[in-house]
């Protein structure tokens, strides 16, 4: 077995997209495992755009130092062993960072979560559908409360979290509408997912198209993008409406958050909650397990995007800022 774990260092903040020389790959020796630890190899990475975010400055969560491994999600499989909870070949989701292995020590258990092995689903479902999107998804639209003939509409809807919600939007009955950036994406929403329409945002007179697609306004903003995209949704949204934020994505690369129109939101009484996925963090089971049945049943579908090998990390969180993933973007390391 190897005796060296590539990471990637944080290395400067960036400004916009990430730059050479922002994350640096480096080579340090794997450390000899003592009693109570193991020893785990990340397979997979999870590409989130908060990990924009971490780059940039404290948020909920506090800044990746400078010099340290960048924070990442990842599944890894246990390869060496002196830990009571964990055996060779078990297998975990949690914070892994961007690295080839990572020692689990005493606290692991409370950090990273086990996962089962389940005939004909592919490990990386525990990062996207029964993972980090799925779940956003899910306990967004707990608080976006959709029932049955209301308009929602999904901004980054072709991504990982998009997809899955306006998904869960028609199971629940929903007339769903999505935003997203190219005209396969558009397809893809509504020839293979089953929304109600898709506009690409790219288009000259998308806001035209966006207001025709919604005859009965919108009663539900899923918000993930923020900035214009935000302003024009909230301009089309009923009385009372409802909008579950959920990330600000057209924000993550500048210095502008784009503040949304507190005058629309007071004019329409609307309700806007922000959410952040750690705080469901003891039902998660739950969320899962329902969404898992909802993929068995076909009702839900999802997606991904493989870029292959660490060092690869960081263009693909560039990617998604450049609109180059459909569904949920991994790197296989
Ligand atoms: N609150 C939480 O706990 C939580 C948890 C997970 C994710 N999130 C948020 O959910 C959102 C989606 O995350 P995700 O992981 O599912 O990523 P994703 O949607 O799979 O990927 C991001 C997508 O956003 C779109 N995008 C990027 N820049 C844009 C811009 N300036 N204007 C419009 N669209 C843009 C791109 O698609 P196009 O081709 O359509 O432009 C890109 O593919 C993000 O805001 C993220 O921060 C929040």
């Amino acid at each position: 077995m190897t005796t060296v774990n590539r990471q990637l260092i944080l290395r400067a903040r960036p400004k916009g997209l990430i730059a050479s020389g922002d994350l640096q790959l480096a080579e340090s020796p794997l450390p000899e495992l003592k009693g109570g630890q193991a020893l785990a190899r990340v397979k997979y990475l999870s590409i989130d755009p908060t990990m924009r975010v971490w780059m940039a400055g404290d948020s909920y969560l506090p800044a990746v130092v400078i010099g340290e491994v960048m924070r990442a999600f990842g599944f890894a499989e246990i390869v060496e062993s002196r830990h009571p909870d964990y055996k060779k070949g078990d297998r975990v989701t949690g914070f892994t960072g961007l690295q080839d292995y990572i020692v689990l020590d005493a606290s692991a258990s409370q950090s990273f979560q086990k996962v089962p092995k389940i005939p004909f689903v592919s490990d990386t479902v525990f990062l996207g559908l029964l993972g980090i999107n799925g779940l956003t998804a899910f306990f967004g639209m707990e608080i976006a409360q959709p029932k049955k003939d209301e308009t929602l509409v999904v901004s980054a809807a072709a991504g990982a979290t998009g997809s899955i919600v306006g998904q869960i939007g028609k199971i629940r009955g929903c007339r769903v509408v999505g935003i997203a950036g190219t005209d396969d994406k558009c397809n893809w929403l509504t020839k293979d997912l089953g929304f109600d329409a898709a506009i690409n945002y790219k288009h000259p007179d998308w806001k035209a198209k966006l207001a025709a697609a919604v005859p009965n306004g919108i009663d539900i903003d899923f918000e993930n993008v923020g900035g214009e995209i935000m302003n024009t949704v909230l301009g089309l949204m009923n009385l009372h409406g409802r909008v579950a934020l959920c990330g600000l994505i057209s924000g993550y690369t500048t210095e502008d958050r784009g503040v949304a129109s507190l005058e629309t939101v007071l004019v329409k009484r609307l309700r806007v909650e922000g959410f952040i996925l750690l705080d469901h963090v003891s039902r998660f089971m739950d969320a899962a397990t329902q969404l898992g049945q909802w993929k068995m049943f076909g009702k839900i579908k999802d997606r991904e995007t493989i870029v292959e090998g660490l060092e690869k990390a960081p263009d693909a969180i560039n990617m998604l800022f450049t609109g180059g993933n459909t569904g949920k973007l991994i790197v296989k390391v």
